[in-house]
């Protein structure tokens, strides 16, 4: 039974008190028996019962939960850095998708690609985010669009989650746009979706998530209506790409069709933060889109101040963010969404456990709860996301095992 000391800050994230309270303890300890926390306090009033156990020296640093990517769009093929250059041209991410590139190139590459090929080039995502405190990652499928090429990218998530370390949760996102092939005729792609991708997606496994994108260019409210109602008959809760190129009124939807997460949220109106709020969605910030495609921020202050709980990810994927640096995320969450760098992190710990429907396991260092932790060199949680550094996390431990490290493993 590890007992870690010499912690200088360690911030539990508990839920009493909301955003911004990290119920930090100064000077503490943590210990944790095989994948499970024990206890956590105060060094200076470590039960007795755990005086003789095995002590790893934390030397000054500061803990905090292990981050969780909640938004990710993990396996794909290929990259798009010619888009990236045609964008900071002149032309704008719609532009670049009418004429075939956008998330079709992506999914020719991505069908075009072998399962194995796929899963070596995520192992190896997975391993990088892992050294920068990234304990747990949503991962949607969605560059498939054919039913074997979705059921391909979500096995790639369940081999993923058996060959490495980090916790891995799958969502099925068949609606993330109409294919070229069913560009005449939508109602027939969404019956796919429905009547075939959602039942072998819910035998196959492992999906727990079905994900729609609600745009002019993706897909309508009434057709998410359809698609979600047939989720839920398969046991998939819905989540949402809303509000990221204009007020859709995504939030509203994702309120009626109780949805756990709504992602994006640009340009949500007071009335769908209210929404969102009454219903309990958790509101996600994914700043790297919003820096990528130069838009409008969202209004992670305003969903607060209506009383919304905001989760912060990375989003990562080839066209809009293309990067899986979740600190950097939040330092962005800072600077553009206007969260505290204390309601930042927990909003990729506490709060992101929550939009993947994990809070009784991940997300806060409690009792009971999976070792999953961080050791940060950083003075305070203001300090780290203030002063952006490549990397400032010294060790990683998940389910109570060091996963990564800075000096190697
Ligand atoms: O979350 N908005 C839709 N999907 C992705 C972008 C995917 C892509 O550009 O390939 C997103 O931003
Ligand atoms: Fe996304």
């Amino acid at each position: 039974m590890p007992v870690l000391t010499n912690i200088a800050t360690l911030y539990r994230c508990a839920a009493p008190g909301g955003q911004g309270a990290l119920h930090a303890v100064d000077r503490a300890a943590l210990v944790w028996e095989g994948e499970t926390i024990r206890w956590v306090g105060a060094e200076a009033e470590l039960p007795a019962a755990y005086a003789a156990a095995e002590r790893l020296d934390a030397e000054g640093a500061l803990v905090i939960p292990g981050l969780i990517d909640c938004h990710t769009h993990l396996a794909f093929g290929g990259w798009r850095a010619d888009e990236f250059e045609m964008r900071i041209l002149g032309k704008s991410y719609l532009d670049v998708a009418r004429a075939g590139g956008g998330i079709a190139s992506t999914m020719r590459r991505t069908r075009a690609a072998s399962e194995d090929e796929l899963f070596e080039r995520c192992l190896g995502f997975l391993g990088e985010m892992a050294r920068l405190g990234v304990t747990t990652v949503e991962c949607k499928s969605g560059y498939g669009l054919t039913v074997e090429d979705e059921l391909k990218l979500l096995r790639v998530y369940r081999r993923l989650a058996g060959a490495q370390p980090l916790g891995i949760v799958a969502t099925f996102l068949g609606a993330h746009v109409v294919p070229p092939e069913y560009r005449d005729d939508r109602a027939a792609y969404v019956r796919l979706v429905c009547d075939e991708m959602i039942p072998r997606v819910a035998a196959e496994g492992p999906a727990e998530f079905c994900d729609v994108f609600v745009e002019e260019t993706a897909f309508h409210a009434d057709e998410a209506r359809r698609i979600f109602a047939a989720a839920r008959r398969h046991g998939l809760r819905p989540k949402l790409h809303v509000d990221q190129l204009g007020d859709g009124g995504g939030a509203k939807l994702a309120a009626e069709v109780g949805a756990i997460s709504a992602d994006h949220l640009e340009y949500t109106s007071a009335e769908g933060m209210r929404a969102m709020a009454e219903a309990g969605v958790v509101a996600v910030s994914l700043p790297l889109a919003t820096l990528y495609l130069r838009q409008k921020p969202m209004d992670a202050r305003a969903f607060l101040d209506a009383g919304a709980t905001v989760a912060v990810a990375t989003d990562f994927n080839p066209g809009s963010a293309p990067s899986f640096h979740l600190p950097l995320a939040l330092t962005l969450a800072c600077t553009m969404n206007r969260l505290t760098p204390a309601e930042a992190l927990k909003g990729a710990t506490r709060y992101a456990a929550r939009a993947i429907g994990r809070e009784d396991r991940i997300g806060a260092l409690e009792p009971g709860k999976q070792a999953d932790f961080v050791l940060l060199d950083a003075e305070s949680v203001n300090h780290w996301l203030y002063h952006f550094r490549p990397n400032a996390a010294r060790a990683t431990y998940v389910r109570g095992r060091r996963v990564a490290s800075a000096t190697g493993p």
